[in-house]
């Protein structure tokens, strides 16, 4: 039970303070609201995030993944790898190019691509892997990269959930043919609502840059065709404030995920392992939980432990896969996906938790005991 001078503990706590406030106000008082000089600051100052690459702002993640995918020219008849654990945005974006998803399994400590499922999904149709490094996780660039590279294969990184995250000194973002960002309110940093795309190709920027802008350079002489998916220059200033913040934010993440690891004991939770040479960034503190998963939760909302299921249900499950698979005749075999869908729970890991909380945390997580 959660005591009277225990407030809950929210499972995520998007930041809009005082600082992202003002930068608001002084941009909704300079009349340049829109893709204006604080969306070219913003993409200038995450370049240093991604090794130096271009940047292209957007109006979503999900609007970064389409248009990446677009300007891949990845289209009808393509098919592209993703996996089936992840938000719905990551297949979704395939879908709206009119392609083909194939779903692959994940590897169980990482829950991102596991790279000989992904090398068994490969057929001739195949146009783009989609690792994604979900929470915070950087998925096995290491091992996807050179079978992309074997089949030429476009790498498309949903990176929607790991700013700053990194594999081996290389920061996600910065291996594929692109990368993208989601900046919703809960993410580790954020514009209200936005995204980014990267690369290191400056033509491949270019057609970002066109088709974010109904596929203008210079005004009403259209080049391609576009759509709107701008960022305000509102969002960019906000961005660029949590911009300024988001290493020591990563820093007060990890330092708590540090502590959460070495004070849950409970037998029946298991902490989330870290690939070697991996930076996590823990956008998610994912246990897995074996036994009754519901009545954990339950234990732990009543102990005021905020708590989620990130995803209770696997994409390939969702209707508008499953529906016309079924009537396809189409089966997926990803046991590792399922039962990542049937164990996590994502603890409270933001940056604005004291001691107090993670030691309270820890102690309900542990209070679970060994028979759920
Ligand atoms: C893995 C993943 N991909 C894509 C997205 C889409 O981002 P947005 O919500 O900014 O469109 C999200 C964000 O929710 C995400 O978590």
């Amino acid at each position: 039970m959660t005591s009277i001078n225990e407030q809950p503990i929210p499972a995520a706590r998007p930041v809009i303070g005082e600082d992202e406030i003002e930068a608001a106000v002084r941009v909704l008082r300079s009349g340049r609201v829109v893709q204006g000089p604080e969306v070219a600051a913003f993409e200038e100052g995450f370049s240093r995030l991604v090794d130096d690459r271009h940047c292209v702002a957007v109006n979503s993640g999900t609007s970064a993944l389409h248009l990446l995918l677009l300007a891949l020219g990845i289209g009808p008849g393509d098919e592209v790898i993703v996996p089936s654990f992840s938000f719905a945005a990551s297949a979704n974006a395939v879908r709206l190019v009119g392609a083909d998803v194939v779903f692959a399994d994940i590897e169980p400590g990482s829950f991102g691509l596991d790279p000989a499922a992904v090398e068994a999904a490969i057929t001739p149709r195949t146009a783009a892997i989609m690792p994604v490094h979900l929470y915070g996780h950087p998925a096995a660039m290491d091992k996807l990269m050179p079978i992309a590279d074997k089949h030429k294969l476009a790498v498309v990184e949903d990176a929607c959930q790991a700013h700053a995250a990194a594999l081996n000194g290389t920061p996600v973002g910065a291996f594929g043919a692109g990368g993208t960002f989601s900046f919703y309110p809960t993410k580790n940093m954020h514009s209200l609502e936005g995204g980014m795309v990267t690369t290191a190709d400056a033509e491949l920027a270019r057609t970002l840059r066109l088709l974010r802008n109904q596929g203008m350079e210079q005004r009403y002489a259209n080049e391609i065709v576009g759509a709107n998916m701008r960022m305000t220059d509102v969002s960019a200033a906000v961005g660029r404030v949590q911009l300024g913040k988001v290493e020591a934010w990563t820093e007060l993440r990890r330092a708590n995920a540090a502590y959460l690891d070495a004070h849950i004991t409970a037998p029946a939770v298991t902490t989330p392992p870290v690939a070697e040479g991996a930076r996590h960034v823990y956008h998610q503190y994912t246990v897995r939980i074996s036994g009754d998963r519901d009545a954990a939760m339950a234990k732990l909302t009543e102990a005021g432990i905020g708590n989620a299921v990130y995803y209770p249900t696997p994409i390939h499950r969702l209707k508008p896969y499953w529906e016309p698979d079924q009537k396809a005749g189409r089966t997926w075999d990803l046991p590792e996906t399922e039962r990542a869908a049937a164990e996590v729970v994502s603890l409270p890991v933001h940056p604005s938790l004291t001691e107090g909380d993670l030691q309270r945390i820890a102690a309900a997580v542990n209070s679970l005991g060994e028979n759920l």
